[in-house]
């Protein structure tokens, strides 16, 4: 599917004449929240499947679970309907309508029950005729859609690219975005066009995405399985000289939403699933049902160490940098700088099925790549699946050894340290 890949500089030329730049400020760290998609799809049968049809009633649910559940204080903040929320005509002035059983007072009102519990409100529309499910896409009718998302109170946009040509998307993506700027208000855009693109063996063009959007979904769709993780996250490792310099603070690689709480990974594997957003930079979008998610399993999306290494300030994306016997090992730099060195979060995530945890031993300068040589002897870690944190120090000549569960994962933070040879573990400035 790849070969053949050509750059997209058609759509390129066909709109230098369309400001580029996107002002709105948002999205300085990864987006965190709550997203439909993947757990809800497109049920819309009320009568049957009354809990999980998408409709007023699951966002309120889910924006009362958000709060009470602590999603909301340790940063998910987003919650986003994504599509089937439509009706299938517009009104006569050609203003989008929301489907009125389903959402019988309207998406404003949606909005400020999302507003009041101290959370934001996202959409879904797609730039094309139709959305991917085929309820009214914005095709022809860019301007009075971002007017009416603006009136709404919407603070996240997910604009989908079914129904749409490739190559001419991007031009209508620059120009929604210009519009919902020339709103007023502040809308995070989350553009889908990359997937598309590639899936056509078209490389895109970075350089007008990350003016244009605050994020994008690279690759396909999540599923809820372990494979399906997999599969995305070799599209991330094969990828990463290309894809990785692009994210950063305002602008993000979008693997998917995180699929940990529904019926299809594993403890280990919703660890895994964890571990290698978190090193990736991914935004954080919860799709399960969040009154079914398991102590154990909220335990792991409330980790405030693994959050905060998701939002680190400085929003660099991390690499697979190492594969050992199917251990793979990916590195991302992250504060706090000590002197010249970053603190490095590691994670050891594991493609083996094979039965019984399997152990590597790895050094820290070949393996690793971790150089705190000039000032410092080595490296306190911080197991931070491990919730006592005990931290423990690794020499810089030393190993370090780590065994982890079949399709799981162990996630580190090693922290420079200034003239440590081995301190112990009675280090207080944890
Ligand atoms: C596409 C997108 C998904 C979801 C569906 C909705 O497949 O990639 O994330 O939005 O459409 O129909």
């Amino acid at each position: 599917m790849k070969c053949g890949l050509i750059i997209a500089t058609v759509g390129f030329l066909a709109i230098t004449n369309v400001t580029l730049g996107l002002d709105n400020g948002l999205a300085r760290k990864p987006p965190m929240g709550w997203m439909s998609w993947e757990r809800f799809r497109c049920i819309t049968d009320c009568d049957k499947y009354p809990d999980e049809c998408i409709s007023e009633q699951l966002f309120k649910r889910m924006a009362d679970l958000m709060v009470s559940e602590g999603y909301r204080d340790a940063g998910y903040d987003y919650v986003n309907i994504d599509d089937c929320w439509l009706s299938m005509n517009r009104d006569d002035n050609g203003k989008l309508v929301a489907d009125p059983t389903r959402f019988p007072n309207g998406m404003k009102h949606l909005a400020d029950y999302i507003h009041s519990k101290g959370l934001k409100f996202g959409m879904y529309q797609d730039i094309g005729t139709k959305t991917c499910a085929g309820y009214p896409g914005m095709k022809d009718y860019f301007e009075i859609d971002a007017q009416t998302f603006a009136e709404w109170d919407v603070d996240f946009i997910k604009i989908d690219g079914c129904y749409a040509d490739e190559i001419q998307m991007v031009n209508d993506y620059v120009l929604f975005g210009e519009l919902m700027n020339k709103t007023g208000r502040p809308m995070l855009y989350s553009c889908s066009w990359p997937v598309y693109q590639e899936y056509n063996g078209i490389i895109p063009n970075y350089e007008i995405l990350k003016k244009t959007c605050n994020m994008w979904r690279n690759w396909g769709d999540i599923e809820d399985s372990h494979s399906s993780v997999e599969t995305i996250t070799r599209y991330f490792s094969d990828n990463q000289e290309r894809i990785q310099p692009h994210s950063g603070p305002g602008h993000w690689n979008d693997p998917d939403t995180l699929v940990l709480g529904n019926y299809g990974l594993s403890y280990e594997q919703s660890k895994s699933q964890l571990a290698v957003w978190t090193v990736l930079a991914a935004p954080l979008l919860l799709s399960n049902d969040l009154a079914t998610v398991t102590p154990e399993i909220r335990g792991l999306l409330l980790n405030k160490e693994i959050i905060a290494v998701n939002q680190d300030a400085l929003g660099i994306q991390g690499l697979l940098v190492k594969t050992i016997n199917k251990i793979e090992i990916w590195k991302r730099p992250i504060l706090p700088r000590v002197k010249d060195e970053l603190t490095q979060a590691i994670a050891f995530v594991s493609r083996r099925a094979d039965g019984a945890p399997y152990a590597v031993r790895v050094k820290l300068i070949d393996d690793l790549g971790l150089s705190n040589k000039t000032y410092i002897n080595g490296y306190k870690v911080i197991d931070l699946f491990d919730v006592t944190r005990k931290p423990f120090f690794v020499r810089m000549d030393g190993h370090f050894e780590t065994r982890i569960n079949p399709t799981g994962a162990n996630f580190y933070k090693f922290v420079p340290k200034l003239n440590i040879i081995l301190r112990g573990v009675t280090d207080t400035d944890y």
